[in-house]
């Protein structure tokens, strides 16, 4: 019988991101809390004589299914750091993470593969073995092996479990997308480097919502809004229909906001269109798109 592995591949959101600045490999030092949440992809892996990846659902068709797709990458990274070298694996992803959102969606299908492969191999890798695999695919894949908030600094490679109370969130995501590295070079162009993230942690960790709500920061927002002023419409609407706070997400464009709560959470969701309800780290209530 042919053996299979599901794992969700949870979607994030930055509640800050503070960019240090560029480093001689071209990546960024960054500081960030990153938070999963309940909206998720499904990866499914199967035992097969050769590598392949497959994309279903309502954000499958922007997404590459050649050499650069990420949960293919991952895939081949894994076999090539275990012995002996398993023959292949089919990946079937079910995508509902909107795509080159800054909601890490592909890095999430890459730790999600990881995982699953990892159990299907029945190999019982370290976690930290799994994130050096993982750091090699994507600088966000060892924040989202860890499946819970994290602060992550470095190029995002060092990474530190942060425990915080679940929060209530509105996402907001556009018809075009932005490329991470070109959030970066706008960045490069005169961005600035926000505060010390410390009293959003601290917000977090204790359930300070309204704390939270005014603290969120992202260095890559003013650089990305002069591109796209329809990022700071949206976090100028939600500001309008009472959220505690709104913030441009990873390297963009996608817009999320704070709720006090659920219901809060559904008024929002209502006064700004094209939104949606979810919640980091994910709830038990499913929601999404
Ligand atoms: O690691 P990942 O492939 O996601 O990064 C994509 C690009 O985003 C990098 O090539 C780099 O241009 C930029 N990046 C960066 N600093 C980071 C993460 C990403 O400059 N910490």
């Amino acid at each position: 019988m042919t053996r299979s592995v599901t794992v969700g591949a949870h979607a994030k959101l930055n509640v800050f991101l503070r960019v240090l600045g560029r480093r001689p490999d071209g990546y960024h030092d960054i500081e960030s809390l990153v938070l999963p949440l309940e909206l998720a992809d499904t990866v499914t892996v199967t035992e097969a004589a050769a590598f392949s990846v497959g994309v279903v659902g309502p954000s499958a068709a922007v997404v590459p299914t050649g050499a650069d797709n990420l949960a293919l990458r991952a895939a081949t990274a894994l076999s090539r750091a275990v012995d002996p070298t398993p023959a292949g694996a089919s990946i079937l992803v079910d995508k509902h993470i909107p795509v080159a959102a800054g909601m890490g969606g592909g890095s999430a299908d890459a730790a999600a593969t990881l995982r699953a492969l990892d159990r299907l191999w029945a190999r019982g890798l370290d976690p930290s073995q799994l994130a050096e695999v993982g750091a090699g695919v994507g600088s966000d894949v060892p924040a989202l092996l860890r499946e819970g908030a994290v602060f992550i600094s470095g190029r995002g490679d060092r990474v530190e479990p942060v425990h915080v109370v679940t929060t209530w969130w509105v996402v907001h995501p556009f018809p075009f997308a932005v490329r991470t590295p070109d959030a970066y070079d706008w960045w490069d162009q005169g961005g600035a480097t926000g505060p010390d993230g410390g009293a959003v942690i601290a917000a977090a960790e204790t359930g300070n919502d309204e704390l939270l709500g005014s603290a969120l920061f992202n260095d890559l927002q003013a650089p990305a809004t002069a591109r796209h002023p329809e990022i700071a419409a949206a976090i100028e609407a939600f500001h309008d229909a009472g959220a505690l706070g709104s913030v441009m997400t990873g390297s963009g464009p996608t817009v999320v906001a704070l709720a006090r709560h659920l219901g809060h959470a559904d008024e929002l969701a209502a006064a700004v269109a094209g939104s949606f309800v979810t919640s980091g780290p994910p709830s038990t209530r499913s929601a999404g798109p």
